[in-house]
């Protein structure tokens, strides 16, 4: 399985080890710079699947939801900067994060509930969308816009 650039892409997966192993496809056509926002449900697997960019991109740290830090820096081939917008109320805070200059910067960006905001994403980055089918059948639909 590869992927091609610009993605425009659809896969089922049936656990969380497929949807880490989709992250890990991804990660191989990521390059610094790249805007990744990852959309969907609670616990439909934003986190499981930028933990499978993270074992792409070798990140040696631990890669656990931001949920109350609001953005984890991790060091891998090329820095990895993941944040939850799922708490922040508005675009101010998003922006208070420091959110242009890391998306402006030497990485990658990961960003969950980034669709909560969508006036403030870059106009070039790759969306992610799951779908929750039920306990463990997902759709992941991902697109270069
Ligand atoms: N096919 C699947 N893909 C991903 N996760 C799955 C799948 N099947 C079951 N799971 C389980 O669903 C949960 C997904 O949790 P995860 O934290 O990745 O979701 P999330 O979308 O980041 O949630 P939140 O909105 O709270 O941040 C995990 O417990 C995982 O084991
Ligand atoms: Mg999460």
């Amino acid at each position: 399985m590869s992927l091609d650039r610009p993605i425009d892409s659809c896969f089922t997966t049936n656990d969380a080890e497929s949807t880490l192993r989709i992250g890990h496809l991804l990660a191989q056509v990521l390059a610094p710079g790249d805007v990744v926002t990852l959309s969907g449900e609670l616990g439909s697997g934003k986190t499981c699947l930028v933990q499978g960019i993270c074992r792409g991109l070798c990140v040696i740290d631990d890669v656990t939801s931001p949920t109350y830090t609001l953005v984890n820096e991790y060091r891998g081939d090329i820095p990895v900067y993941h944040f939850d917008l799922y708490r922040l109320e508005d675009e101010i805070s998003v922006l208070d994060l420091g959110f242009e200059e890391y998306i402006d910067g030497r990485g990658v960006c990961l960003v969950e509930w980034a669709d909560k905001f969508p006036f403030i994403l870059p106009d070039t980055r790759i969306d992610v969308a799951i779908e929750m089918l039920d306990e463990s059948k997902r759709i992941i639909r991902i697109i270069e816009v």
